[in-house]
């Protein structure tokens, strides 16, 4: 077998592979693993940033050997991670295959650790390689269990020899009570930098290139603050309703799955302060500043400040789409919330006045996050006299899925008279690099291999987030009220258009 493996091709300049690891998926057998895990490992591979002798080992209940979980992996990847433009590279493929195990355990069996401790001794015998990265791609409530028996099982012990991580998927926590209880457990397990808690938004191109574009460019942050910008608008609109998700989703609602980790994510990278470097914990202690200087609205003030919507049947690009409380394991009378908008006021120096909305939705007319950062209006004094004033400038920060920038600009619309129109600059990610596309999880997984968790959330970043949504969840709970219906395929709730109307501004259409 080992015969038939070609060399890893070089890494990409500059980057060095990984360091030799057991990565152990706990939960190897879901959905996450096959989607993302497999095909980032895959590409990681294929660009030369693992080390040869990786090895990926799944743990779950179900029956499988080594070759079944192989072959379970293979199809995974060659349904649904291939590239469109290259295909599978099987020579890749066949490195990462050769390092596949399994082993078959319950997550709450003392034996399960017993028999992983004894894996992990013996492949450090043979190998002289002890690093493991434990992966929980497991229910939440498995979260802490897990971390709790690998570390009476002295599997988090870390030498100077060895490594030892602990990778926690979203959700963290279902509010903010839940979410210190979960650090609490998790840090009597483990310390904070072996812990890797994953917002899949920061493993994304375009929200790291937010940092680049900020700082990389001398003339713009002098503009980034209240003199200049007028508004912030932050999206994240989705044409997906909750397929299969329908029990999570139901207990969850849109504020919870996105704000408190996405969206406060895109608001902070555009609102933080330059760090002193991008030393993990620079980058993260400037991030929970925006969070926390974020002000906490009152009880009475939740109603103005955040609105909701559910969707009702319609029409999702070309495709009917059931109402929500009609999707499979939805209660039939239920009030979560599909879409959520709120306004966001940052008391701090650099943004007060400077309203951010915020706004995220499911069956929407179309998929797309961006950032749009309206800046001040010119003065009109020149144009008293034209056929049509300026319009304000606005920068746009496309994340996904046409990854770019524009800007727009007033310029004269040639002819007699003068006449403003608004142009477009617009860079866009895929024309002008040729990245291959992408699951996000590739960036994650290589940093937390080589150890810099700067895009991965501290525990403090999580319990800001959820400190600030707080208010707004026990709003909804002492008054609950059932969300404005809009039509699945449309642009969202007509009490979102008001809460921006309201200030005398729109939401940019999404069509
Ligand atoms: C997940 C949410 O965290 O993010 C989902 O649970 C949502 O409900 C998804 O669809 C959105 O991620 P992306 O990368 O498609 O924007």
């Amino acid at each position: 077998m080992a015969a038939l493996i070609s060399p890893s091709p070089a890494a990409p300049a500059g980057t060095p592979p990984a360091p030799p690891c057991s990565f152990v998926i706990f939960g190897a057998s879901g959905d996450l693993t096959g989607r993302l895990l497999t095909p980032a490992l895959y590409h990681l591979m294929r660009e030369g940033l693992l080390d040869p002798g990786f090895e990926i080992l799944g743990i779950d209940r179900i029956e499988h050997d080594d070759a079944g979980f192989r072959r379970t992996l293979g199809e995974a990847l060659h349904t649904l991670g291939a590239d469109a433009r290259n295909g599978i590279d099987e020579a890749a493929w066949d490195r990462l295959a050769a390092g596949i195990r399994y082993l078959q355990g319950d997550f709450a069996d003392p034996e399960t650790y017993r028999r992983l401790a004894e894996h992990l001794a013996q492949r450090a015998e043979a190998t002289g390689r002890a690093n493991a990265v434990f992966y929980l791609a497991v229910a939440p409530r498995f979260f802490a269990p897990i971390a709790a028996a690998l570390s009476s099982a002295g599997l988090l012990t870390e030498s100077d020899r060895c490594f030892r991580r602990l990778v926690v998927e979203k959700p963290f926590g279902t509010d903010l009570a839940s979410a210190r209880e979960l650090n609490a457990k998790l840090l009597a397990a483990a310390s904070e930098t072996q812990i890797y808690r994953i917002d899949h938004y920061l493993g994304k191109e375009t929200v790291q290139n937010i940092l680049a574009f900020r700082f990389g460019n001398g003339i713009f942050e002098p503009l980034w603050n209240r003199d200049h910008i007028e508004h912030v608008q932050i999206t994240a609109a989705e044409t997906v309703g909750v397929e299969r998700r329908g029990r999570f989703y139901d207990a969850t609602g849109a504020l919870r799955d996105m704000v408190p980790n996405h969206l406060f994510q895109l608001l902070a990278m555009t609102a933080m302060e330059a760090p002193n470097s991008f030393a993990a914990d620079a980058v993260r202690t400037e991030k929970t500043k925006v969070i926390e200087a974020l002000r906490n609205l009152s009880p009475e003030e939740v109603p103005r400040m955040v609105v909701r919507g559910q969707y009702d049947a319609g029409t999702v690009l070309g495709k009917p789409r059931a109402a929500y409380r009609q999707e499979p394991d939805v209660a039939p009378g239920s009030i979560t919330e599909t879409y959520v908008a709120l306004k966001a006021t940052i008391d701090n120096w650099r943004w007060s006045g400077v309203p951010f909305y915020l706004r995220t939705g499911k069956s929407l007319a179309v998929r797309r996050t961006e950032i749009a950062i309206q800046f001040k209006q010119a003065p009109a004094v020149l144009f008293r006299e034209a056929v049509d004033g300026p319009t304000p400038n606005l920068l746009v920060i496309r994340i996904q899925p046409d990854e770019g920038i524009s800007l727009r600009f007033a310029a004269k619309v040639p002819g007699r008279e003068m006449r403003l129109g608004h142009v477009e600059m617009d860079f866009r990610y895929a024309e002008y690099f040729q990245a291959e596309p992408q699951t996000g999880y590739e960036t994650l997984i290589y940093d937390c291999l080589t150890g810099d968790p700067t895009l991965f959330q501290r525990a403090d970043n999580i319990e800001t987030g959820w400190a600030e949504v707080q208010p707004i969840l026990d709003r909804w709970v002492a008054h609950p009220e059932a969300p404005q219906l809009y039509t699945a395929g449309s642009d969202g709730p007509a009490c979102a258009d008001e809460l921006l109307a309201r200030d005398g501004y729109k939401w940019l259409p999404l069509t």
